[in-house]
This record gives C-alpha cells, structure tokens and sequence, in this order.
C-alpha cells in the first residue's frame, strides 16, 4: 500500500521554528523589523558593528556595545589574516563561492575572542583573499582602524575606499544582517539545536545561502540586466523568459506578498551613490516590465520586487567582482547566523521535524 501525497507542497511555510528576540518578517505589511527597529530605521541610526552589537545583545541576554563588536571585529581579522594560507589551501582551483565555502569549516576558536566575533571578522578577509587570488593578486592586510565595510573594500580593492563607497556598503551590510527564518538562518539553528558549535552552524548557513534560490540570486539578476541590454529588448526577453518557465531572479518571495521592504532601503542608497552606479532608470524599466509580467503571468500569486535585486546594481557600484556577491551577504548575514546561533543554544530545543511518508508499507 502506498500513501497518498499531500497536495500542498511542503516548504514549512508559516511554520515557527523559533521564539526569537532577532527580527520579525510581517510579509502582508511588507515590514522586517531588526532587533526592535524597522529596517529603514536601522539603516538610518545604526553601522554594521552597532547592529550586530544589538543582536548579539538579544540573542544572549548579555550587553554588548558598538564599540566592543568594533574592535573584536578588528582584531578577529587580523587573525583570520594569519590563518590564510591554511584557510586557502584546499581550496585551489575552485570558484571563489565554492572556496569561501572550504574556508569557513576551517575557522577555529581563537583566543581571546568570542567565536561569533572570530566568524564575523573572518569572512571579508576571506572574501577579499579568494577575489585577489583568482586575479593573481597577493592578500591585502586588514586596518582595524577602520569600519568593517571601509576595511572589506579596501582589503577587496587593495586601496581605501571612496566614503561615499564604505558609507553603500555598511547600509548594505545592516539592510540584510538579519531576516527571520530565512533558509540559510534555519539551517544555522538546526546545527546549533545539535549543541554543535557556532563554526558548525555558520558553514552550514553559508551552504545553504548559496542556491540562486537564496543568497545566489544578485549575479544571475546582472546577468539578466546584461542579456537583455537595450530598453527596446526589455519586453520580449521577459515574456520569452517567462514562456520557457524561468524564474525572475530578484523577484518573489516565500513571505513578502507586497514589495520586500530592504528592496527600496537598497534603492535609496544607490540613488545617494549617483553615477557611479548602473543605470538606475534602465533597471527600473526592467523591474516595472517584470512586475507586471509577473501580474499578468501567475495572477494568483503576488510576486513583487525582492531584496536582491538591488543588491546587484549596489554591489555593483561599489566594484564588488560578481563572483564575490554570495561571500559579500554571508559578511552581513553571518551578524544573523551567529546571534541565531546563540539564541538557539540559549533557549531552544533539538530541531527535528517530522515527515509525511509516502513509500511503500508492508503487508
Ligand atoms: N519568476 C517567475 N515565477 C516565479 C518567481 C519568479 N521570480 N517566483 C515564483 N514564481 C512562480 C513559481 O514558479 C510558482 O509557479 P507554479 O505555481 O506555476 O509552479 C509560483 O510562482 C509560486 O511560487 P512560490 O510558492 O511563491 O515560490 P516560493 O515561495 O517557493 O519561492 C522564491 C520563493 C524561491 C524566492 C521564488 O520567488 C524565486 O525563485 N525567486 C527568484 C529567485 C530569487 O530572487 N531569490 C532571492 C530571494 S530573496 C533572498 O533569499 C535573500
């Protein structure tokens, strides 16, 4: 006898996973609150470090200051810089993606330093080392002296950065530090429900963060941009794209049912970058054409403007390399992954879900 499969597929929609003090996702308003804050706010008041402060806080219920994450963030890159060549070194030949992910499982506790702290700091040294080695380019020293999103274009480009530049890349790293139970962030918990340690759990997170379905969606929306080139071209490479059943990248979501809200958060920081940045105008004919032909094509199902679609023309402007995209949100969203981590170990149970089966029962 074989049971019958349910008809709603399973994605654990609406399903809590968690009791978290972290962020709040509410997908009919379009709102995403972050450690008390809506995200526009954050981006507004807070810098990278003084939000990851506010979530560390939440996520262990022990207070932890701006200026504290600063320079734990400072000297845990340095540290990751003098693990380099261990950290690179199974990885040659690889993809800058699939060689982040061979360095993060090689992080270790370093002394002194909280492993939150060693992951966070790490992650931009690794990032900027893995571009600069596919360039033949030797590894640029970390400053601590400067802010972590200052410092992750300088240690990328080999030059302090523009502060115009540093200014769209710390909003940047606030607008996505955090995100509900986003997939990357619920398979940080489930490692961490294990009692596996916080390095365990922030490898995992980056496998998950990069399927085109999550955290690899900003190249595939450049390249987008790119194929369809000219404005003339804009409707029928949608409407193709569309015939042949291809996803829209940088657009839907499991829970925005209205505009993803870090969508226009991202936009206004572009807008404040000016000319450096992509052709704003030409993308945003191709949003507008592809929002409506997301309307006209599934009718029932709202599917608007998310997150990585700016994110792609920001990074850009900043000269981040496409390659670097995924590496560049686990920088921000690693802030996310750890204080989950903590919280989870801190207050939660084993995560462990059940099944439906479908499969043949004996007689
Ligand atoms: N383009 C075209 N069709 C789409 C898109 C899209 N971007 N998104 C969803 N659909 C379609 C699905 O194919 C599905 O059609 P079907 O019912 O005929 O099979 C229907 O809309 C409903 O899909 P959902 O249930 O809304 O999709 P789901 O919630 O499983 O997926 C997801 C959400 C993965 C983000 C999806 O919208 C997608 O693939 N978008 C493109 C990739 C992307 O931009 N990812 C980044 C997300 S933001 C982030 O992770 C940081």
């Amino acid at each position: 006898m074989t049971i019958q499969s349910s008809k709603t597929p399973i994605g654990l929609d609406g399903v809590p996973a968690a009791e978290t003090a972290l962020s709040h996702v509410d997908g009919d308003k379009g709102e995403l609150i972050i450690a008390g804050e809506r995200v526009a706010d954050l981006v507004r008041k807070s810098s990278f470090e003084g939000a990851t402060a506010c979530l560390w806080t939440n996520a262990t219920a022990s207070s932890v200051t701006e200026a504290e994450v600063r320079a734990a963030l400072g000297e845990a890159r340095h540290r990751a810089y003098a693990r380099l060549p261990a950290l690179l070194s199974a990885s040659a030949g690889l993809s800058v993606v699939d060689a982040f992910r061979s360095a993060i499982a090689g992080l270790r506790a370093e002394p002194g330093l909280t492993p939150q702290a060693t992951i966070v700091g790490a992650l931009p040294v690794i990032a900027a080392a893995l571009v600069r080695r596919a360039r033949n380019a030797e590894p640029v020293a970390p400053d601590a002296t400067l802010s972590h999103a200052a410092d992750t274009l300088r240690m990328l480009q080999g030059e302090k950065p523009l502060l115009a530049e540093a200014t769209a890349l710390d909003a940047y790293l606030v607008t996505v530090c955090d995100h509900g139970m986003n997939a990357s962030t619920f398979t940080a918990r489930v490692v961490a429900s294990t009692r596996a340690d916080l390095f365990a759990a922030a490898t995992a997170a980056y496998c998950a963060l990069t399927g085109p379905l999550h955290g690899g969606a900003p190249e595939p929306v450049l390249e987008m941009l790119d194929a369809i080139g000219t404005r003339e071209r804009i409707e029928p490479w949608i409407a193709a794209a569309l015939a042949r059943g291809e996803r829209l990248m940088g657009f839907g979501h499991r829970i925005y049912r209205v505009r993803d809200p870090r969508a226009d958060v991202l936009k206004g920081v572009i807008e404040a970058l000016g000319p450096r940045a992509k052709d704003l105008s030409f993308a945003a004919e191709v949003e507008d054409a592809a929002r409506k032909a997301l309307a006209a094509t599934k009718p029932d199902r709202p599917l608007d403007t998310n997150v990585e679609f700016f994110t792609a023309i920001l990074l850009d402007a900043v000269s981040i390399p496409r390659q670097a995209f995924t590496p560049i949100f686990a920088v921000a969203r690693a802030a996310g992954w750890t204080a989950h981590a903590l919280e989870q170990q801190r207050r939660g149970r084993l995560l462990r879900p059940g099944s439906i089966y479908i499969g043949e029962m004996p007689e």
